[in-house]
């Protein structure tokens, strides 16, 4: 098994180091190699992309990767930022299914924003369309100013699009994972609005009649944003586009406490797959030890599941992560008062002694890296 290793910029290269080494504690051959992405592709590149990292994605079984960005890029035209790099990635791979589970550890709890009642327990599916919407509709533009340049310019437009495949296809993944989850489906869209979004739920509702078993419901996206915050267990499975799904994971993220929790899955039509924090490259906090790993972590127990066929393995790290908590262990961003305040490696040290201590079997991991 091969795994593509793309650290990124800022507190990526310090989350992924982590992950690396619980992943390397587990008993499986998984080949490793990395490549430059984002900021860091473009300093020693000139561009955040290259040919040879995207190579090594498309080659590998899966992609792990960390965050890119740094408001250092800001003013670099778009197609030289980093960001660039992980639209290319999940456009080039056809990564159209992104997972982003919204869950709140029960010893995390008191860590949210909102009142406990209303988040503990709280297990949530957030399913985004990854690769059209308005993120990647053609044309897009701004009109030069008089003088050329683009300050002063007159006008800018995006273009919101949909093909009818891609709302059928992302469906349908939507419907299957409710059936495995609590069999509920609440697809989000704008249809009082845009057309885009009344093309969206009259595919939805087609696909539904496939998928008996499932409960459908749609809701606005406002009020969608609204009923997160308000009664957020009320959600099973969310399915929408890519814009709308980029704010509500978000939003869903920070009820469990902290974005610094929870991984992500970007998956193609065949289950291969890119898997990444849902938290960015935090530049203000990146080389100081303190950036929380476990979204990482987590995300690769979700490759080791959904594209590398190691359900237990994935098992074993999620009951690591859990131990590691039970036992008081905090990174700044989980830290309350009464727990163990420790820093991005000692978090890793500990989810490592973890599963060393549930193993039974004495057998290492091979790692070769490239
Ligand atoms: C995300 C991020 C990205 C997005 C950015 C970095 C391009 O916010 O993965 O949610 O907007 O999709
Ligand atoms: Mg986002």
């Amino acid at each position: 098994m091969k795994i593509a290793i793309l650290p990124g910029d800022g507190i990526g290269t310090e989350i992924v180091a982590q992950a690396e080494r619980v992943l390397g504690a587990l008993d499986l051959r998984l080949e490793t190699e990395h490549a430059l992405v984002g900021g860091a592709a473009y300093e020693a590149h000139g561009h955040p992309l290259p040919p040879a990292t995207l190579k090594l994605a498309q080659d590998a079984d899966a992609v792990l990767f960390g965050a890119v960005g740094d408001w250092k890029y800001d003013t670099l035209e778009r197609a030289l930022r980093p960001e660039q790099a992980i639209l290319g990635l999940r456009k080039n791979l056809g990564l159209f299914a992104n997972f982003r589970p919204a869950i709140c550890y029960e010893q995390l709890t008191h860590a949210s924003s909102l009142k406990p009642e209303l988040v503990a327990g709280l297990d949530i599916l957030i399913i985004r369309e990854l690769t059209g919407d308005i993120y990647f509709g053609q044309p897009r533009g701004r009109r030069a100013s008089p003088d050329g340049a683009f300050k002063g310019s007159p006008e800018a437009f995006d273009t919101m699009r949909y093909a009818r495949p891609e709302i059928e296809r992302i469906a349908h993944v939507a419907f299957q994972a409710a059936r495995k989850r609590g069999k509920r489906l609440t697809s989000v869209d704008k249809a009082n609005v845009l057309e885009t979004f009344q093309f969206w739920k009259d595919i939805v509702i087609e696909v539904h009649a496939q998928y008996p078993d499932v409960a459908l419901d749609h809701m606005y996206v406002d009020n969608a944003a609204m009923q997160l915050v308000r009664a957020p267990k009320s959600f099973d499975v969310i399915v929408t586009g890519n814009m709308f799904g980029d704010i509500l994971s978000d939003e869903a993220a920070m009820l469990t406490g902290s974005i610094g929790m929870l991984p992500s899955a970007s998956l193609d039509a065949a289950g291969k797959g890119l898997y990444e924090p849902s938290h960015g490259s935090a530049p203000d906090i990146a080389g100081k030890n303190l950036a929380n790993p476990l979204a990482t972590i987590l995300s690769a127990a979700m490759m080791l599941r959904y594209s590398l066929n190691q359900p237990a393995a994935a098992d074993r790290i999620e009951a690591a992560v859990q131990q590691v908590l039970a036992a008081g262990l905090r990174t700044a961003d989980i830290w309350s008062e009464g727990t163990a305040k420790v820093g991005t490696v000692e978090m890793g040290d500990a989810v490592v002694a973890a599963l060393a201590s549930a193993s039974t079997a004495n057998a290492k991991t091979t790692m070769t890296k490239g």
